[in-house]
């Protein structure tokens, strides 16, 4: 008996992780749309630089253009009004209204954070599309307790798309209040809450959960492709299956090292974080950047790899840089290729060297599913391109040949995206350039996204039976 209920267990435990594995979240296309009211939480935290005069300049444009296909889905099934609330930046956030006017003040009126740059933007890029419907931005914040007496929705006005101020000035956003969804809900008047915010749904933020609650809710077309991509990968990717690693620091990326120990069947190390291995290894690797306190993980890191693959293999499935690119001195950019073992105490690493973008290569040309996070070299200097350059388009070759090709993390997705500017390649040629930064290594690493679990699934579970 005892040995049936723990058979049982098992059964039960892996159909739930597979469940958790799948994306069988409702989406817009399940939901009826016409003539509805529709609340779109978006990530428009994109990078702005401010001018003297407190002009905005939007850097990268990505995760607005992402949210268009969602925005078009929306207009195209005749929605009567999209209501757009998103976050930007951390600014500092107040308890009221009241307390709202010397918040983030910028020269000439504006206001640092503010979400109206991003809604001028959208209505560019729409307009691009012709889409020349009347727009509307509320620079109002929303606080909790505030009423209008009139909602967005009942208001009479012809404004199809309308954009709510950054949600983050408001203090309750961050402590997932109810009371602050309620507001979203009784102000906007919207009757349907799509979600599609991919890289904020890692947040268990009022206008990310808490408004999942009160109001029907279903997944945007963004998140089903990013989730959808992502959770295959995880599931059943095709093999030969190579995760390249690169940035700045082992401990943000051990989760997904271990992840990817279990998963792949190979994991290049570039970046900094191979800065780091190489000294565990014992090179010298002079002044160049690395993590101190780093021993006892990359041990681990080992001793995992190690039990999957074998001591004999191990250097064939954790693959590090044979050789590295340094900065010729007195230079701005000019590197020079260096073996291991001439690196010397002046040095400092900034890419991996042609010896190991030709290993790179060759690795990735056999692969069929390839994961990049995290740049191989420091892309702002012209010269230490060259190794995140060939892992973009050995990953683009993989794609164009059927293969899948995704990319996570902040600056490695901006990095491809500029390169397919310079390439004049189609961005939508890679499976999936995420805008996630931490949603995306969250999600790999397994971890529970609380914008994501919140949606109703389509169909009934255990967890779900209320929806
Ligand atoms: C991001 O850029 O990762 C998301 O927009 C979330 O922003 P946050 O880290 O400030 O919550």
């Amino acid at each position: 008996m005892l040995k049936h209920k723990r058979l049982y267990a098992i059964i039960f435990t892996k159909l739930e992780n597979k469940k958790e594995n799948m994306f069988n979240k409702k989406t817009v296309k399940d939901a009826s749309l016409k003539d509805k009211v529709v609340l779109l939480r978006a990530d428009y935290n994109v990078p702005i630089s401010y001018d003297d005069n407190g002009s905005a300049h939007i850097l990268n444009d990505f995760r607005i253009k992402a949210s268009l296909p969602t925005i078009e889905y929306l207009i195209n099934q005749g929605v009567k009004k999209i209501i757009i609330v998103s976050h930007l930046g951390r600014p500092q956030s107040v308890e009221s209204l009241a307390d709202i006017d010397e918040l983030e003040k910028l020269p000439n009126g504006k206001r640092k954070y503010s979400l109206m740059p991003v809604f001028k933007h959208l209505k560019n890029l729409l307009q691009e599309r012709d889409y020349y419907f009347p727009m509307n931005f509320h620079a109002t914040p929303i606080f909790s307790r505030t009423h209008y007496p009139v909602p967005i929705a009942k208001a009479d006005d012809d404004y199809k798309i309308e954009m709510l101020e950054n949600i983050r000035f408001c203090k309750d956003e961050k402590r997932n209040s109810l009371g602050l969804a309620q507001a979203l809900k009784q102000i906007t008047g919207a009757g349907i809450f799509v979600q599609d915010g991919f890289g904020v749904v890692h947040r268990g933020h009022s206008s990310t959960e808490a408004i999942a609650k009160i109001m029907p809710s279903y997944a945007g077309l963004l998140i089903e492709k990013e989730v959808g991509t992502l959770y295959s990968m995880l599931t059943t990717p095709k093999r030969p299956f190579i995760a390249v690693l690169g940035g700045g620091k082992i401990s943000d990326k051990l989760p997904l090292i271990e992840k990817f120990i279990a998963l792949s069947d190979k994991i290049l190390i570039t970046g900094a974080i191979a800065n780091t291995f190489l000294q565990y290894k014992g090179y010298n690797i002079g002044k160049s950047k690395i993590e101190d306190g780093q021993t006892e993980i990359i041990e681990s890191i080992y001793e995992k790899a190690i039990r999957k693959v074998g001591i004999q293999n191990i250097d064939n499935f954790i693959i590090l840089p044979s050789d590295i690119a340094v900065k010729v001195e007195g230079t701005n950019s000019k590197r020079i290729d260096k073996d291991l073992a001439d690196i010397n105490n002046n040095d400092s690493i900034l890419d991996i060297g042609h010896k190991t973008i030709r290993m790179v290569k060759n690795e990735l040309k056999n692969a069929e599913t390839v994961i990049w996070n995290g740049t191989a070299g420091v892309t702002e200097l012209e010269g230490f391109k060259a190794g995140s350059a060939a892992i973009a388009e050995s990953m683009h070759e993989i794609a164009k040949n059927g293969g899948t090709s995704i990319i996570g993390g902040g600056d490695t997705s901006s990095f491809v995206l500029n390169w397919c500017e310079d390439k004049k390649v189609d961005a939508n040629d890679f499976s999936l350039i995420s805008t996630g930064g931490g949603a995306t290594l969250e999600l790999i690493s397994g971890e529970i996204l609380p914008g994501l679990e919140i949606l109703p699934s389509k169909r009934r579970n255990i967890n779900n039976r209320s929806k």
